[in-house]
């Protein structure tokens, strides 16, 4: 049986857009993607503008994604966030583990992955970030990292809980270099993405797994790498931040 996935594009705001900027943003975006079908819209803004954003697209369609949780629901955790927190804001997605987040923030697997059981235990969706750095790219160990990174995270899920993850491929050098990865080397390591997924969950979970591509994504190079085969969307840096950007790479995914 040949199941199709549904593409999803989401921005990840990073530490950019105060409230008054994030709703002005999403007030355009709705215009701009009013007419577009089969491909699921995400907007990932901080948590200061989650609430908000999320008021503002009640019955649009467009998803509200946060950037990070913490993984206990209440407790003596200044500073932090929790799934619970999220989800009362109206947020469907999580982005967990990003590689800005495990680089300057200490996140390692283990966090990634009790994230991960966290955000699903309340209906929410992670969206897992898996990637390599330019040294460990250099050397060939792209696959060792990336299974690694994977497996790690996925640790401990059942079969229905990964099937309905999302999983990022970013690899670091990519991001926010203007440097995107080829169309055939995002396919190759999200191909054995999908192959891991199989590995684990046998191949009915691999082919409903999402993955997407992130890196340097814009409007002129997303088409190409939306008709890789294993391919089935993007997370978005600097070019989600613009609505023509953002709203163009959209198009892209859907072939308009
Ligand atoms: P850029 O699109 O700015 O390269 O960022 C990618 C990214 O980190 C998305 O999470």
């Amino acid at each position: 049986m040949i199941i199709k996935r549904k593409p999803i594009i989401a921005g990840n705001w990073k530490m950019y857009k105060t409230v008054s900027q994030a709703l002005a943003f999403v007030n355009e975006l709705k215009r701009a993607v009013d007419e577009i079908k089969d491909v699921e819209v995400v907007v990932c803004p901080p948590f200061t503008a989650l609430f908000q954003v999320s008021e503002a697209l009640r019955g649009t369609g467009i998803g509200v994604g946060a950037q990070n949780v913490y993984w206990v629901d209440e407790g003596a955790f200044t500073g932090e966030i929790s799934p619970l927190m999220l989800k009362e804001a109206g947020c469907s997605y999580v982005i967990i583990g990003h590689s800005e987040r495990r680089q300057y923030f200490g996140e390692v697997d283990d966090y990634v992955n009790r994230k991960i059981k966290a955000v699903l235990a309340h209906g929410l969706t992670p969206i897992m970030c898996v990637g390599e750095r330019i040294e460990e790219r250099e050397s060939g160990i792209t696959e060792k990292i990336i299974k690694t990174q994977t497996e790690a995270g996925l640790a401990g899920l059942v079969a229905d809980q990964a099937a309905g993850l999302v999983i990022a491929y970013e690899p670091v050098w990519a991001i926010g270099t203007g440097k995107t990865a080829s169309d055939a080397d995002a396919q190759q390591v999200i191909g054995f993405i999908r192959k891991l997924v199989s590995d684990l969950y046998g191949a009915d979970v691999a082919a409903k797994v999402r993955i997407q591509y992130g890196g340097s994504v814009k409007p002129q190079n997303a088409a190409g790498l939306m008709a890789q085969p294993d391919i089935d969307g993007a997370l978005v840096g600097g070019a989600s931040l613009d609505v023509d950007s953002f709203s163009g790479i959209v198009k892209a995914a859907a072939g308009v």
